[in-house]
């Protein structure tokens, strides 16, 4: 994000906390969104990701209140919360809409701490909302990162990365794993996160914007499926592993199986759950072979694993759509790009392409005719660049 942009977004997020709530300055956090580079639906299988932190992220302005109140205000969405902080309970409500992400940290602060004081919160920001750059992530590692100041807590990165998962994981109730808020949490400038989920352990390797940028491609298509869809493949996976453990050998984790186990397995599973673990158990040597290919500076390679995921989370896992299709194979067919794939959970959403540095306006030209002839949208372009970790503004 330029300078100026920045500084917009934080003068209208101070300026609207100060109509809102009034009295001193409130303190102002940031957290990044991320993308994934491989590793599709790899973190709920035990499996590793390589997300990169972009440089678009959210901002959260903060402050306690002393009179037990939880007040949360969004600088795009309308819905505004206004709860008791004593009627927050284990679960998120419909009503709260997007105000569950900060609930759910605050609940989690509770649990841990005792800590129940209320407080307020505005937040704003530069990152596409849902569309699989991970922005709850960001509200709730902002909130966390917040939260933990304002209390004094002093957890460190980790703790609040998995605080913000259990957030959404357990409060608001997507089966989701690790990697969005330890993407956010964990971001190292100029690296990727390279996380071995089971651990959690993780590496940060470096990312040359020289060599490679990265083109976000919004196919601007909701989605509609995401949390059904996504619950539904994180219970499929669990079906299968269990199988693998009955018919062939007990390992943790799905993603731990070999290729030979799952077809001693075959006669055992119906065909949709062995595409699942097939995604997920060759998805794995996609993501060693990628990051060998990351750490050797041979950006070609590695955009061959984004092609081969795309196509495996498009036929055995099922979770991409004709947009995320047809915006993939018209990027690889330009000159300048490396490969490409849908990136977050799927089911619409954003894709991205890895472009050598130059080709980008060219490619989003191209494919955005070629988007629009088929249907009828402008689908967005961004250049994004690896991001910096979050703080205190
Ligand atoms: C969503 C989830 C992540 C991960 C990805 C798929 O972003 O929040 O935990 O499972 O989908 O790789």
């Amino acid at each position: 994000m330029t300078g100026t942009v920045r500084e917009r977004l934080l003068d209208a997020i101070s300026e609207r906390f100060r109509r809102e709530f009034a009295g001193p300055p409130p303190r102002r956090f940031y957290a990044p969104g991320r993308i994934n580079l491989v590793g599709a639906h790899l973190d709920y299988n035990g499996g590793d990701v390589l997300p990169m932190a972009v440089d678009r992220g959210l901002y959260v302005a903060a402050r306690l209140r002393g009179d037990g109140r939880i007040r949360l205000r969004s600088l795009t969405v309308e819905r505004q919360i206004d709860v008791e902080a004593a009627a927050v309970g284990s679960r998120t409500l419909a009503e709260w809409g997007w105000g569950g992400y900060p609930l759910g940290v605050w609940h989690g602060f509770r649990t841990r701490t005792g800590r129940a004081d209320g407080f307020e919160l505005v937040v704003g920001g530069d990152l596409p909302m849902a569309s699989g750059l991970s922005s709850s992530a960001a509200i709730e590692v902002a909130t966390a990162i917040a939260l933990d100041a304002l209390y004094g807590t002093g957890l460190d990165r980790q703790q609040l990365a998995l605080l913000a998962h259990r957030a959404e994981n357990g409060f608001v109730g997507l089966r989701c794993g690790i990697m969005d808020q330890f993407a956010s949490a964990l971001a190292k400038p100029g690296h990727v996160l390279w996380l071995h989920c089971a651990g959690p352990r993780y590496e940060h390797v470096p990312f040359d914007p020289a060599s490679c940028e990265v083109l976000v491609m919004d196919t601007k298509k909701p989605r509609h499926l995401s949390r059904t869809g996504f619950n539904e493949r994180v219970a499929q996976c669990a079906t299968a592993h269990e199988t693998l453990r009955a018919h062939v050998r007990d390992l943790p984790h799905l993603a731990d199986y070999a290729l030979a186990d799952l077809d001693a397995a075959r006669g055992a599973m119906d065909d949709v759950l062995f595409r699942r673990a097939r995604h997920v158990i060759t998805e794995m040597q996609r993501i060693a072979t990628g990051v060998a290919a990351l750490r050797a500076g041979d950006y070609r390679e590695l955009g061959r694993q984004l092609d081969a995921s795309h196509r495996s989370t498009a036929t055995d896992y099922q979770v991409s759509c004709e947009e995320l299709d047809v915006i993939t194979d018209a990027a690889r067919d330009c000159d300048g790009v490396l490969g490409a794939r849908l990136t977050g959970a799927g089911f619409g959403g954003c894709a991205i392409a890895l472009v050598r540095p130059g080709a980008a306006a060219q490619v989003a030209r191209t494919v955005g005719e070629a988007f629009q002839r088929r249907f009828g949208v402008d689908a967005a372009f961004d250049v994004l660049n690896v991001g910096s970790g979050p703080g205190e503004v």
